[in-house]
């Protein structure tokens, strides 16, 4: 459903890629999440694939069709295809447009319908997001911040896509009410047979949504594989700290390793390693660690795939 070959991003008057040669495959009805530290350079990638961003180099193919840079045909197959949700539901709903115009809107884009037959839509559509059809006619500030969410759900379901990208799905809503949102994002994928690639910097998040993980920091990916694998056992320096600052995951709270360094200056990318000024391995510098600055390290490993010259052993 999703394939990244190599993908580059470099903004324009960038000085360094954001996102490095990222390669990833997300099968049908597979969930990948991608997680790492603000700055890192997920949301660059996700715009990237729905072509709100520029790839500089490297092919992108959603549902067999490259869609690189679209342009027309490509374009209409990606959005058909392809939707994505934001963190912050209020900036994709107009604050005077009613929700049931706003879902409305949505659908007309794509298709030709109108009278009886939109309302029929729209609220098959809100009833799919665990909304009343008496939302109708509420305006954005009459509701809470996790009904805007499904709003901004509804709203990308209503181009019936088959890949959703989730920017940050729950980042904007109070703890209480992101496990009903999380919730209905599983049994929308269950029910609808989507795939996902969700974004979070909360592990615990792309835990519960995805059976796959990848890890990026600064740019590019560090570790992949199955959920389980990567956050039981992770091979990475860097993953092994994300997994450890979260107490639940990592069932210890003392040694933690804490991450010392700017995690966002994607402009003076470190050469080697790009963790490597900031790995818990690093400051040691056990013989042979000089390489840590020196290579670049490929993600290497099937399921479970690390980027570093020295990964954790278990
Ligand atoms: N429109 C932009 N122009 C230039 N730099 C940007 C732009 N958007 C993001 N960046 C930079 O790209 C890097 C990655 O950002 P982003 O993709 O938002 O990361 P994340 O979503 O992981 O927090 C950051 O260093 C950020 O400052
Ligand atoms: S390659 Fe070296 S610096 Fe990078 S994570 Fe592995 S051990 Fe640390
Ligand atoms: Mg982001």
């Amino acid at each position: 459903m999703l394939r990244l070959d190599e993908v580059c991003v470099r903004y324009p008057g960038g000085k360094a890629d954001v996102v490095e040669r990222v390669s990833l495959h997300v099968p049908e009805g597979a969930a990948l999440g991608l997680v790492g530290e603000s700055g890192s350079g997920k949301s660059t990638l996700a715009r990237a694939v729905v072509g709100l961003t520029r790839v500089t180099a490297g092919r992108v193919h959603v549902a067999g069709t490259d869609v690189t840079n679209p342009k027309r045909d490509a374009l209409a197959h990606l959005r058909a295809t392809a939707q994505m949700v934001f963190q912050d539901p209020n900036a994709s709903l107009h604050p005077r447009m009613t929700v049931g115009d706003a879902v409305a809107e949505a659908v007309t884009v794509r298709r030709k319908q109108s009278g009886p037959e939109l309302t029929a839509e729209v609220v098959r559509l809100l009833d799919l997001v665990g909304l009343p059809s008496r939302f109708v006619d509420r305006f954005p500030f009459e509701m809470s911040g996790g009904q805007l969410q499904r709003v901004a759900i509804a709203r990308a379901l209503a181009a019936k896509p088959r890949l959703l990208l989730l920017d940050e799905p729950t980042a904007s809503l109070d703890v209480s009410v992101q496990a009903t949102v999380l919730n209905l994002l599983r049994e929308l994928r269950a029910e609808l047979g989507l795939t996902y690639l969700a974004i979070s910097h909360d592990l615990a998040v792309i835990h519960y949504l995805c059976g796959e993980i990848a890890v990026m920091q600064l740019g590019s990916i560090k570790e992949t594989g199955p959920a389980s694998a990567v956050l039981k056992s992770p091979l990475h320096h860097y993953t092994a700290a994300l997994v450890d600052a979260v107490p639940r995951l990592s069932g210890r709270k003392t040694d933690r390793i804490v991450l010392h360094g700017d995690p966002s200056d994607a402009s003076a990318r470190p050469s080697g390693c790009s963790f490597h000024p900031r790995c818990p391995a690093g400051p040691a510098m056990v013989e042979g660690h000089e390489i840590c600055a020196l290579e670049v390290p490929e993600l290497v490993g099937d399921p479970h795939a690390v980027a570093c010259h020295f990964p954790i052993r278990r």
